[in-house]
């Protein structure tokens, strides 16, 4: 009786055990580090092949002096429209995800609409080798469904009013995940885009991939050449509702494969 009774006890603790370790995040298959790290992505699955053959891959590191001045490169006019969201947890970051027209981005006399932003720490790219804390993706997709992506650089320091508007939602989220087997949802209200719709007077180009698998290329990317900041507290809010293994959430650097950067100045 009480073998049986303690193997029972054994076996129950061992599922909980296995139920546990499976919870957070099933229907994310690739990670940060170890088996399912950036290194192996390529393997994980046929649709991830790119993430290992592709040769136009993402992030880079900018080297300034190698970045080819364009006078013709566009203004990269922003012009965003205030809506309401949702934000959601895909497991391996927190996106703040558009269904209603929020505006578009002008690249190269094409039209590309604001779909969703998302967030990596540290950042993704790095310019003259130095990496910054944080690194927010502004995504956008054509009607051809062509992306282009606008990437905004952030170091520790003063809070950053955009992000002021998102705490109270990332402490909703970062109680609602524990053990979710499926991406967590907390609808935000008409989100102020004032603050990433600046006029930019700097910015570098350069076509390469999304930075986490199918890791699609053709992305044309546009990392503003202002830093901004945000305080630590804001980084350890948004980073709460994701898991240990996923709160760094920065790929390597990919090599350049020949192609080139181009600079946009307004003071040069
Ligand atoms: C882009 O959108 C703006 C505003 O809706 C519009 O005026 C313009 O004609 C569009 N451009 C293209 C190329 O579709
Ligand atoms: C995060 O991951 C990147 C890329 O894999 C690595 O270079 C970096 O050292 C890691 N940073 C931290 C703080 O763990």
């Amino acid at each position: 009786m009480a073998m049986a009774a303690r193997e029972a006890i054994l076996a129950l603790g061992m599922a909980f055990l296995l139920a546990a370790s499976a919870s957070a995040h099933d229907f994310v298959n690739f990670g940060y580090s170890g088996a399912t790290g950036p290194d192996k992505w390529g393997s994980l699955s046929p649709e991830y092949k790119l993430c290992s053959n592709g040769k136009q891959q993402s992030p880079i590191n900018i080297v300034k002096e190698a970045a080819l001045l364009n006078r013709k490169l566009d203004r990269l006019d922003r012009d965003y429209v205030d809506t309401s969201a949702t934000l959601v947890d895909y497991g391996f970051n927190i996106v703040v995800k558009y269904s209603d027209d929020a505006g578009h981005v002008t690249v190269e006399g094409k039209n590309y609409s604001l779909i969703q932003m998302h967030w990596h720490s540290p950042s993704e790219h790095t310019i003259n080798g130095e990496r910054f804390a944080v690194e927010l993706h502004l995504v956008h997709k054509s009607d051809d469904g062509s992306i282009a992506v606008v990437a905004i650089l952030y170091q520790l320091g003063r809070p950053d009013p955009f992000l002021v508007q998102l705490k109270d939602k990332f402490d909703e989220m970062a109680k609602e995940t524990c053990g979710a087997d499926q991406e967590a949802r907390v609808p935000i209200g008409e989100m102020e885009l004032r603050a990433v719709k600046r006029h930019t007077r700097k910015y570098y180009r350069y076509v390469g991939s999304l930075t986490s698998p199918p890791c699609t290329e053709n992305v044309i990317w546009n990392i503003l050449g202002k830093v901004r900041q945000m305080s630590r507290e804001q980084l350890v809010g948004m980073r709460a509702p994701l898991d240990e293994a996923y709160r760094n959430n920065s790929r390597p650097i990919q090599p350049l494969n020949g192609r080139t950067v181009q600079l946009y100045d307004e003071n040069k």
